[in-house]
C-alpha cells in the first residue's frame, strides 16, 4: 500500500467526544504498559490518546478489515511510534489473540453488537488483565433509577430498527455481567451528550 492516507476514514462523533473522554483516562490509566482497546473503528481515538499519552503502549483491535486499514493508515499518518499493528479482535472470540494488558477501553462497541459481544467482552478483559487492572467503557446505557434522555431513546430505536440484537444495554445487565467474570464496578461518569464512562476493575 503506497497511499496509506486514502484510507483513513473519520467519524464525527469520536472527534467530538475524544477529549473528555482523553481526560477520564489520563485519571483511571497506568503510567506505563499496554493498552488494548476493543473496537477501535477508524482509529481516531487510539491516535489521539496516543499523542498525548506517550509512556503507554496503545493496541488497537477491530474485527472489520476496513477499520484496520483506517487505523494503520492513521497510525502512519501521525507518525506514532507508540501504537501497534492493529489487531483482528473479536470481543466474541475466546480467546483473544492477546495474553496481557494492563488496561483494556471499549468505545461505543456493546450497544452497537449483540449482547455476546458484552459477555465476550468481559471474559476475554478478565483473561488478560491483571489484578488491579481497569476496563473501561464508554456510551449510552440504560439506568433502572432515571429514564431515558429523548436522543438516546430515538437512538436506541433506529439501532434496533438496524438490528434487533442491537440496543443500549442496561447498566445493571452490564456490572453484572463484568461480576460473572470477576471484574468489578468501580465507577461511572456522566459525559456530554447523555453518555457515560463506566470502570471496572479485575478483582
Ligand atoms: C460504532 S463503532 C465504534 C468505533 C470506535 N470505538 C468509536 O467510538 O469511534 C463500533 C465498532 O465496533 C466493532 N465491533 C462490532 N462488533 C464487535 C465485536 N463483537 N467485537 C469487537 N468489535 C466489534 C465494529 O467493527 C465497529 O468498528
Amino acid at each position: 500500500m503506497t497511499d496509506t492516507e486514502d484510507l483513513r476514514s473519520s467519524a464525527p462523533a469520536a472527534l467530538r467526544n475524544r477529549e473528555a473522554i482523553l481526560d477520564v483516562l489520563r485519571k483511571l490509566l497506568p503510567a506505563s504498559g499496554r493498552v488494548l482497546e476493543v473496537a477501535s473503528g477508524t482509529g481516531e481515538h487510539i491516535v489521539h490518546f496516543a499523542r498525548h499519552l506517550t509512556d503507554l503502549e496503545w493496541q488497537p483491535s477491530d474485527p472489520s478489515l476496513q477499520a484496520r486499514h483506517s487505523i494503520v493508515a492513521w497510525t502512519q499518518a501521525e507518525r506514532l511510534k507508540n501504537i501497534l499493528a492493529p489487531l483482528d479482535l473479536d470481543a466474541d472470540d475466546s480467546p483473544w489473540p492477546v495474553d496481557h494488558a494492563a488496561a483494556i477501553i471499549c468505545i461505543n462497541m456493546i450497544h452497537i453488537s449483540p449482547w455476546d459481544a458484552t459477555v465476550g467482552l468481559m471474559r476475554g478483559a478478565a483473561s488478560v488483565l491483571p489484578a488491579g487492572g481497569p476496563l473501561y467503557l464508554y456510551g449510552p446505557f440504560r439506568r433502572a433509577d432515571r429514564p431515558l434522555a429523548p436522543s438516546n431513546e430515538a437512538f436506541d430505536r433506529d439501532l434496533r430498527a438496524r438490528n434487533a440484537r442491537w440496543g443500549l444495554r442496561d447498566l445493571d445487565a452490564v456490572i453484572a455481567c463484568g461480576a460473572d467474570y470477576g471484574l468489578v464496578f468501580e465507577q461511572c461518569i456522566a459525559m456530554p451528550a447523555n453518555n457515560l464512562s463506566v470502570v471496572f476493575r479485575m478483582g
